[in-house]
């Protein structure tokens, strides 16, 4: 028998979805679900604002978005298509949706990654809870395996204990560090994050 996960996210379901949200649900959701060209990943998208900001710099690739919370899944629907007739609009279209836990996705080892971004990962701080923590040394390592040759995962936080405590777990993975300044990854994202007060920290990982 496979062993139960950790539970690493809070709620699945916030306040009720109006009847926009529950049909984008319904019937846009099953449409774009992940497909193991997808060159990029993002863990945790939150209501999906910077996975829409991924599409947009990146058009040529597929971009997968993972989040088990429905209420940001259905956040993200909306944003990415017409209000008037629901279609996904242009510049989202290479936007998929998994709608649960990413390691049940990553169980598929057909998907490879140039790009894996985790921005604000629950940090979870009280110390009965530590084992919620999803970017633990197991997690990364199955990360990994799930990079292309010189791919990279981007990690981004402002909780700096969390912060201290994955840079401790990377020597027990596959992974080194790459780098700690997002600069080295996308200029473009830097600049625009430059405008709010808390910049996160970074840690861009890769292979060893
Ligand atoms: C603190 S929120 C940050 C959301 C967003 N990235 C942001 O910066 O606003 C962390 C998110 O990670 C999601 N999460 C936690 N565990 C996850 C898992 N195993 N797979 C996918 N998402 C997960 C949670 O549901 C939550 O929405």
């Amino acid at each position: 028998m496979e062993k139960q996960e950790i539970r690493t996210f809070g709620r699945r379901h916030g306040k009720k979805l109006s009847q926009r949200k529950e049909y984008l649900i319904a019937h846009v959701l099953p449409q774009i679900a992940p497909t193991t060209n997808a060159k990029i990943l993002e863990i945790g998208f939150g209501a999906g604002e910077h996975v829409r900001q991924l599409a947009q710099d990146n058009p040529d690739a597929i971009i997968i978005g993972a989040e088990p919370f429905i209420n940001g899944v259905a956040s993200l629907l909306s944003a990415m298509t017409d209000e008037k007739d629901n279609a996904i609009l242009p510049e989202y279209k290479n936007i998929r949706i998994f709608a649960d836990d990413v390691r049940i996705m990553l169980k598929n080892s057909a998907f490879k990654f140039n790009e894996i971004w985790i921005l604000h990962p629950d940090p979870w701080p009280k110390a009965k809870h530590e084992k919620r923590r999803l970017l633990n040394a197991e997690f990364l390592t199955l990360l990994s395996r799930h990079l292309e040759k010189d791919g990279k995962i981007i990690i981004g936080t402002d909780h700096w204990e969390y912060y201290e405590w994955i840079t401790e777990r990377v020597p027990e993975t596959p992974l080194r560090i790459f780098a700690t300044n997002l600069e080295t990854i996308k200029t473009r994202y830097q600049s625009k994050n430059m405008a709010g007060t808390d910049a996160p920290k970074y840690l861009i990982l890769q292979n060893g």
